[in-house]
This record gives structure tokens, C-alpha cells and sequence, in this order.
């Protein structure tokens, strides 16, 4: 049996339209999903929608829907998106879904049966206007009269709350990061939750009575839960919890949460608090990702400087915009979003480094080899070493995809492409057509070979552009995962192969509409 690999998005707010931000996180998941594929594993890959909390209920009116027609309508763009990035999801959840109900309840009846729960009361001040409470910090006394930043007046209120007993798991979340070295990435945000776990933690309100659009609290219905004790239960949710399916015993616990760092203590502290507190094993790792941002700020629907991935997919093309998002930044990292680098990425690495090569080749073994495979003679110590480069690839992108370096692994790839594409240029094949036509075959033969590991290991990040490649070089669609990267699945001498057509065309600059001669 396979090994199985669990990896999961955020589930997204629906209060907002999906921007460039979302579609990252989701695209990191994606190609994650689709490295593990290849390599062998049974992958489940699960993304989808918040819909609960007094957020999407206040959205919901705004838009004078009720909240579940609301939901309904936002949850499937962020479905559009999927299918428009070419998503690989198995799953994708609903939180106002049944089954995610059950599944957060019943979360809910473990905590509360192994004593985590208790009723108390939540005090702090409320502004009835923004239905927000707001923290000490945030409101100022004016001539005795409290005031939100928003400026709505703020009362004190004191509302019954259920609590989650989170300050009794400072230890257990210390030594379970100690135990799990590899629970938090990177590095740097590791060591910023354990710093906050030191610096001791307070119970947390699981509970609100103040709006109604939650999950009923078991027993207590004046009571909805707190929107991110349901929202973090979708990731078992997934896997038939409460239910002990094969499902379930197959996949969890999750191998990868990613999401991005303004989530992380949720991740990090209150899920792993909450799942053994009931009983249930935490999850294998969470990386968090850095923020894109635009004008030096964090893109964001509330600040109005959103990227709209749909926008630029239309204008560059799907495979161009999945590289720049996983090249251009290092992941972990925060990063600019500049429309001309993504043109810069095109037209250096995709146009003259890849595209270029397979130009190269391919358009001589059409002319020179009757588009058949070159059948090789004797390989030189040269053509040995570009081969034993390709050869190398894949336990070194795997390291790095393994680490989510996405940008190292793919460093790494276009390192041997330009490495192939010197070696056209030293071996000048079009030159040995007269004088010796086996070693014209064999010098071809090694670059169609290096090409077809180059397809197969850039399959997760470009799907369309690889099959592609794969299709010219007359891979057969069930001889592209890792295991045929072996020398003993190189390929046949004398196949045949179709016509070859430019992949990944030079950027052109779209004509204005007025721009007419
Ligand atoms: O927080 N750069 O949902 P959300 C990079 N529902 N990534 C960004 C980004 C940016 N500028 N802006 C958003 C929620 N993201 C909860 C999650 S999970 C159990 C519940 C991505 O709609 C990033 O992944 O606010 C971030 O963590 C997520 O969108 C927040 O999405
Ligand atoms: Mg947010």
C-alpha cells in the first residue's frame, strides 16, 4: 500500500472575494499535493470556506441576503478559483456543511466530557453598533464617554461565555514543540510561538451569545460556538470525524497544514491544545507562509489593494503565474508583488532557458531524425555528466519540496537547464549533421533525455505547460511520475514523435485598443 500524505489549505472566510493572497496558499498546497502524487504517495488534498461568525453574518446583511444564501454565492468563487488555477483538491468543505457541524459538535462533547469546558462570563467592551468587543487597548475615555477606533461608543458588558481551559496547556504545548521539532516552520516562526507560549496563556472563550449565525453549542443553544474552535475542526471534518472511517486512520493525523502567518497561533497553539484535549493526535506540521504585499502593505480586501488572480491569469496564462507566485519569493518569506517581474520570469527562465532548449532540440531531431528519438551511440564523459545532473534532480528537489523551499527546488531544475543548454551550445549538434552523424545522434539523444526529467520534476508547478513537453517527447501519460525517473525508463531510441510546437511563446506586450494599423 502507499504511503499516505494529508495536506490542507485554510478554509477561507467568505466575507471576502478570493485575491492573490488566497490563491497562494492554495497553489502551495497544490503543488505540494501534486509532488507527493508523483512520488508515489496517496495524497489527499482538502481546501474550502468559513462560512460562520459574525463577520459573514454582518457581510450577509450588508448584501441584504440571508447568511446561507450569502455563503452560498462567495463560497463559489473561492470553488471558481480552484477550478481556474487547476486546483487538485479531493475535498472541498463547507462549514455550514452537516457533516462539519456533527463533526465540530462532537469535538465540542469530547472537550467538554474530558473537563477542558466550563460556563463562565465574558466581559469586555462591546460596541452594540459594530457588534464587535473591542480590547482595553483600543477604547479611549473621552469626557467619561468610552469610544471604539471606530468611534462607536463601547459599553461594558458581561456576557456568558463557555471557556476552553488553554492556560493549563503551557507545559504539554512546550514539550510537544520540544518533541516535534519539524511541528512549526520556518525556523523563525517556530521561535516566535514557542516565546508566546512562555509568556503564559489565558483561557479562551469558545463561545458567543451575542450573534447567532455559529454552530449551536451541545445542550446550550442561546450559545454559538466561537468561529475558530468550528473552523479549525474542518480538518478532520474531512476525514469522517466523528467517525473512525479507514479514512480517518489513513490520514490522519494531517502530514502539512499551510496557511499564512497571521493564523499561526491558531494553528500552533489552540488546535494542537484542542485535539488533545480530545483525545486526538495534532497534526504533523504547520508552515506559514509570508504576506504578498502591494505599495509596502499587506494585500488585503480591508485595506483595497488586492490582486485579482483571475485578472492575470487572463493576461499572462495559468503555468506563467503558478511559476512567478513559487519562484519569485522565497517561501516563508514576505514578498512584492510586481506585475513586471512576473514578465521578467517569462521572457529569462521560461522563454530562453526552457523554452528555448526544447525549441532547440526538438526542431532538430524533427529535421535531422525524421521526428524519431536519436538513437545514441557511445556517450561521452560529457554527456554522462549532464545526464548524472538530471539523474541528481530528484532527491534534491524532493529535500527542498519536502521543506516547502519551493524556490530552492526549482532553482535547482533551471540550474540543469541552463547547464543543458550550454551543452548545446559546446556540442553545436547542427554542426555534426556532415561530419558525424552518430555523434549528432547521441548529443541529442542526451538532451531530449535531460528534457524529459525537466518535464516530469516541473509537472507539479506548471501541470499544462509539462504535459506538454511530455506529449512532444511521447511519454506515454502513465510513464510520468517519479519512478520513471530511472536510467532503466529512458527513453526508446526510434520512437516517434508529433510535430513540435513552441510552449512557452516570448512575451508579448497585449496592443491597447486604440494601438490599430
Ligand atoms: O483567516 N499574502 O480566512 P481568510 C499571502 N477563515 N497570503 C494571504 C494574504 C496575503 N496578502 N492574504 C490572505 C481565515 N492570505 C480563516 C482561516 S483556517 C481553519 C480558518 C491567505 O479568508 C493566507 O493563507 O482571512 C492567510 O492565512 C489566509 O489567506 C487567510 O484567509
Ligand atoms: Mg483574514
Amino acid at each position: 500500500m502507499s504511503p499516505t500524505y494529508y495536506i490542507t489549505t485554510p478554509i477561507y472566510y467568505v466575507n471576502d472575494k478570493p485575491h492573490i493572497g488566497h490563491a497562494y496558499t492554495s497553489l502551495a498546497c497544490d503543488v505540494m499535493a501534486r509532488f507527493k502524487r508523483l512520488d508515489g504517495y496517496d495524497v489527499m488534498f482538502v481546501t474550502g470556506t468559513d462560512e460562520h461568525g459574525q463577520k459573514v453574518e454582518k457581510a450577509s446583511l450588508a448584501a441584504d441576503l440571508d447568511p446561507q444564501s450569502f455563503t452560498n454565492i462567495v463560497s463559489q468563487n473561492f470553488w471558481d478559483l480552484a477550478c481556474l488555477m487547476g486546483f487538485s483538491q479531493d475535498d472541498f468543505i463547507r462549514t455550514t456543511e452537516t457533516r462539519h457541524i456533527a463533526a465540530a459538535q462532537s469535538l465540542w462533547c469530547l472537550l467538554r466530557n474530558n473537563g477542558h469546558i466550563y460556563l463562565d462570563y465574558y466581559e469586555g467592551w462591546y460596541s452594540i453598533n459594530d457588534e464587535t468587543f473591542y480590547s482595553e487597548a483600543d477604547v479611549k475615555n473621552l469626557a467619561g464617554q468610552h469610544i471604539a477606533p471606530t468611534g462607536a461608543i463601547v459599553e461594558r458588558v458581561k456576557n456568558p461565555s463557555y471557556f476552553f481551559d488553554l492556560s493549563r496547556w503551557q507545559e504539554k504545548l512546550l514539550a510537544f514543540y520540544e518533541a516535534n521539532p519539524n511541528f512549526i516552520a520556518p525556523e523563525s516562526r517556530r521561535n516566535e510561538v514557542i516565546g508566546f507560549v512562555k509568556g503564559g496563556l489565558r483561557d479562551l472563550s469558545i463561545s458567543r451569545t451575542n450573534f447567532k449565525w455559529g454552530i449551536p453549542v451541545p445542550d446550550d443553544e442561546k450559545h454559538v460556538m466561537y468561529v475558530w474552535l468550528d473552523a479549525l475542526t474542518n480538518y478532520i471534518t474531512a476525514v469522517d470525524f466523528p467517525k473512525v472511517t479507514s479514512k480517518y486512520t489513513q490520514y490522519w493525523p494531517a502530514d502539512l497544514h499551510i496557511i499564512g502567518k497571521d493564523i499561526l497561533r491558531f494553528h500552533a497553539v489552540y488546535w494542537p491544545a484542542f485535539l488533545m484535549g480530545a483525545g486526538l493526535e495534532p497534526p504533523k506540521r504547520v508552515f506559514a507562509h509570508g504576506w504578498w504585499t502591494n505599495d509596502g502593505k499587506k494585500i488585503s480586501k480591508s485595506i483595497g489593494n488586492v490582486i485579482d488572480p483571475i485578472a492575470l491569469i487572463r493576461t499572462y496564462g495559468l503555468d506563467p503565474v503558478r511559476y512567478y507566485l513559487m519562484r519569485d519569493v522565497p517561501f516563508g518569506s514576505d514578498g512584492h508583488f510586481l506585475e513586471p517581474s512576473i514578465i521578467k520570469r517569462m521572457t529569462s527562465d521560461l522563454s530562453n532557458d526552457i523554452g528555448n532548449l526544447i525549441q532547440r532540440v526538438l526542431s532538430m531531431v524533427a529535421k535531422n531524425f525524421a521526428s524519431t528519438v536519436p538513437i545514441p551511440g557511445k556517450f561521452t564523459s560529457e554527456d554522462i555528466a549532464l545526464l548524472a545532473s538530471a539523474n541528481a534532480l530528484l532527491v534534491v528537489v524532493r529535500r527542498h519540496f519536502d521543506n516547502q523551499a519551493f524556490h530552492k527546488g526549482l532553482e535547482e531544475i533551471f540550474y540543469v537547464i541552463k547547464y543543458a543548454n550550454k551543452y548545446v551550445d559546446d556540442h553545436a549538434p547542427w554542426a555534426l549533421r556532415k561530419s558525424d552523424y552518430e555523434r549528432m545522434a547521441t548529443v541529442l539523444y542526451t538532451l531530449v533525455e535531460t528534457i524529459r526529467y525537466i518535464a516530469v520534476l516541473l509537472q507539479p508547478i506548471m501541470p499544462t505547460s509539462c504535459a506538454k513537453m511530455l506529449d512532444q517527447l511521447a511519454v506515454p501519460v502513465n510513464a510520468r511520475s517519479f519512478n520513471q525517473l530511472a536510467t532503466k525508463c529512458r527513453l526508446v531510441p526510434g520512437t516517434r514523435l508529433p510535430k513540435p510546437e513552441s510552449i512557452f511563446p516570448r512575451w508579448v506586450e497585449p496592443r491597447g485598443v486604440l494601438d490599430i494599423d
